[in-house]
């Protein structure tokens, strides 16, 4: 994941496999408010930062934000484009948010990222970690593309898997590795996630032009279990 995501973080236009800047506060604006929530004050977590295209807006909303990130490179990246002393920009290993103390986040905002995680594990992995970094009445927005039922679907996940490292292989390059490509869970295997962290979905929405094959864009408002 490190590897893949430097070389991203050092290609010329870095922004192809980040997001453009140009559509960052629309879409942190659109993630709140399609869950009902203007998430402002206390302290932010932002998983998977990247070059800190969002990170300065949350610092605007937050009084404190802590930026993660896998990749080295992305944080040097971010840590010059948005020079804030109310960002503290840390790395993690990219099975959990190693870094992260308990219950430090009112909010937590992940966006963009768990659609890259190439094992489903690391996905239940980094769920269970948003339950455990969420402070007691902590919100967590997160983005995330879910499977949907039926053989077409399975069959084409079980196709992916094979098929993506003959790809890496023959082709090479940032696009082509797991670690960008990614994996799907099924909705059964989230509310599995979701339940194993003690997390309860608050609010959900659905993007109505989904850019993934066979699977559905979920916004989901987080919060622990009663
Ligand atoms: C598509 S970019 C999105 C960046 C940012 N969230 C945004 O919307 O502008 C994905 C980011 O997730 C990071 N990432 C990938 N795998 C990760 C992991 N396991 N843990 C933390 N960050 C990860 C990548 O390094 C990259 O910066």
């Amino acid at each position: 994941m490190r590897a893949t995501w430097d070389a991203a973080a050092s290609a010329d236009r870095v922004d192809d496999y980040v997001g453009d800047p140009a559509t960052a506060r629309a879409e942190l604006d659109g993630l709140l408010g399609r869950l009902g929530d203007d998430g402002r004050a206390g302290v932010c977590v932002e998983v998977g930062c990247g070059p800190g295209r969002m990170t300065g807006l949350l610092a605007d909303r937050f009084d404190r934000v802590v930026a993660v990130d896998v990749s080295s490179e992305m944080l040097e990246l971010a840590r010059s484009r948005v020079p804030s002393p109310m960002v503290d920009f840390r790395r993690v290993g990219g099975e959990r948010l190693d870094s992260v103390e308990d219950a430090i986040a009112d909010v937590l905002v992940c966006y963009l990222v768990l659609q890259h995680l190439p094992e489903r594990r690391l996905v239940v992995s980094y769920v269970r970690e948003f339950g455990r970094v969420l402070s007691p009445g902590g919100r967590a927005f997160v983005q995330i593309p879910v499977m949907q039922n039926g053989v077409r679907s399975t069959a084409w996940r079980a196709l992916r898997r094979f098929a993506l490292p003959v790809a890496t292989r023959l082709r090479g390059g940032v696009a082509a590795q797991a670690a960008y490509r990614g994996v799907r869970l099924k909705e059964s295997e989230l509310e599995r996630a979701l339940a194993d962290a003690g997390l309860r979905v608050a609010a959900r929405d659905e993007g109505t032009d989904s850019p993934y094959r066979y699977a559905r864009e979920v916004f989901l408002r987080l919060e622990h279990l009663d």
